[in-house]
Formats: structure tokens, C-alpha cells, sequence
């Protein structure tokens, strides 16, 4: 009586545990969803009540059930990104290129340790390049090209072409100084 109940008690422990793992992600993405405006209704599938991101459209996982890629773009997406976005460590490539976004880019992108592209060309993204998208050290591509972004390109995004970055288009902005 007692071992049952223990394995009852374990069972629901685990469930719990994987659901709040589950959660962060489906969280982050949810977070995204509420400050897109999204006038063809590409991100219907994103809701946690019908199964984890890994069943959404335009998300894809690894074996681990964990975010690898976002594709979202050309869209007609409008609205801005989200600082959640930061805490997807498996993602790979964030492609929202082509849409109508607006605001910055999120700092917290540089948290994306795993991230390979971030393609956010053409959209209205405007405000500076963050320094800390030169902590990507993985990343291959980063197209920022087309969109109303500010200032400098950050000498830390800069240092990034010297290892793994082989694109880095930041053409037509409004940024200062050379890339
Ligand atoms: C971004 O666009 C939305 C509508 O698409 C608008 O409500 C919002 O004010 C804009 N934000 C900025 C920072 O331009
Ligand atoms: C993500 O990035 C922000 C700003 O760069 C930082 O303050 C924060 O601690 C980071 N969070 C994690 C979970 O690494
Ligand atoms: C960079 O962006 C510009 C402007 O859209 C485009 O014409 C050019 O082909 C791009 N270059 C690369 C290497 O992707």
C-alpha cells in the first residue's frame, strides 16, 4: 500500500517536472505570439493547450524535444520581438526575415548560444545592434540588412567574422561607421 502509493507520488512528481520543462519554451514562444500581430493567422497552431511547441507550425525540435528553429518568415508579421526569445538555448535559426517588425532587437538574443543564423532582414527593426549578439560565437549568418537600425555595428559583432561568422549583412540601415 505504502510502495504504491510512493510510485503514485513519483508519478505525479515526474509529470510535474517535465511540465514545467516543457512550459519555458512553450512560455517563450507564447510571450512572442502576444506581441506579434499576425494578420494571416500563421501562429493559429501556437497554443500550449493543444500540445507542446514541438507540434506547432513553423517550429521544429531535436530528439530532446527541445527548440532547434523558428521559421517565420515573409509572413506579413507585425509587432516586435521578445526578451523570452533569449532563453530558446537549443535554437539554431531564427528566421523572421521579411515581415513588418518593429522595436529592437531584444539583448537577450546573445543568449542563444547554439543560434547558427539570425536572419531579421528586411522589417523595421530599429534602435542599435547589441553588443551582445557578439557572444554568438556559433553563428554563421547574421542578416540585419533592411531595416531602420541605428548607431554603430558593435566591435564584438565585428570580432565574430574573424571565427565562425561567414555573412554579416547589415546594408541599408541607418547605421554608422563601417561593418
Ligand atoms: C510597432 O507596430 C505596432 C503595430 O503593428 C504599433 O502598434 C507599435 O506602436 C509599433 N511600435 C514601435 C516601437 O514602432
Ligand atoms: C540573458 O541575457 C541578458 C542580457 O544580455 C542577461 O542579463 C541574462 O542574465 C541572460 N539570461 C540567461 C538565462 O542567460
Ligand atoms: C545584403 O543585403 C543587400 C540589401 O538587401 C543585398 O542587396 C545583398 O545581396 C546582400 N548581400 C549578401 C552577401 O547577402
Amino acid at each position: 500500500m505504502a510502495s504504491q502509493f510512493l510510485v503514485h507520488f513519483l508519478f505525479v512528481f515526474a509529470v510535474a517536472i517535465s511540465t514545467v520543462k516543457c512550459n519555458r519554451e512553450a512560455d517563450a514562444l507564447s510571450a512572442l505570439k502576444n506581441a506579434l500581430v499576425d494578420p494571416k493567422g500563421v501562429l493559429q497552431s501556437w497554443d500550449a493547450t493543444l500540445g507542446d511547441p514541438c507540434s506547432w507550425f513553423h517550429v521544429t525540435c531535436n530528439g530532446d524535444s527541445k527548440v532547434t528553429r523558428l521559421d517565420l518568415g515573409n509572413y506579413g508579421l507585425q509587432g516586435s520581438l521578445v526578451p523570452q526569445l533569449g532563453s530558446l538555448g537549443n535554437l539554431q535559426y531564427l528566421e523572421i526575415h521579411s515581415n513588418q517588425i518593429n522595436g529592437s532587437i531584444p539583448v537577450e538574443l546573445g543568449n542563444l548560444s547554439n543560434l547558427l543564423s539570425l536572419d531579421l532582414y528586411k522589417n523595421q527593426l530599429s534602435g542599435s545592434i547589441p553588443d551582445s549578439l557578439g557572444n554568438l560565437k556559433a553563428l554563421r549568418f547574421m542578416r540585419l540588412n533592411d531595416n531602420l537600425l541605428t548607431g554603430t555595428v558593435p566591435e564584438s559583432v565585428k570580432a565574430l567574422k574573424r571565427g565562425n561568422l561567414r555573412i554579416l549583412n547589415v546594408t541599408n540601415n541607418h547605421l554608422s561607421g563601417s561593418a
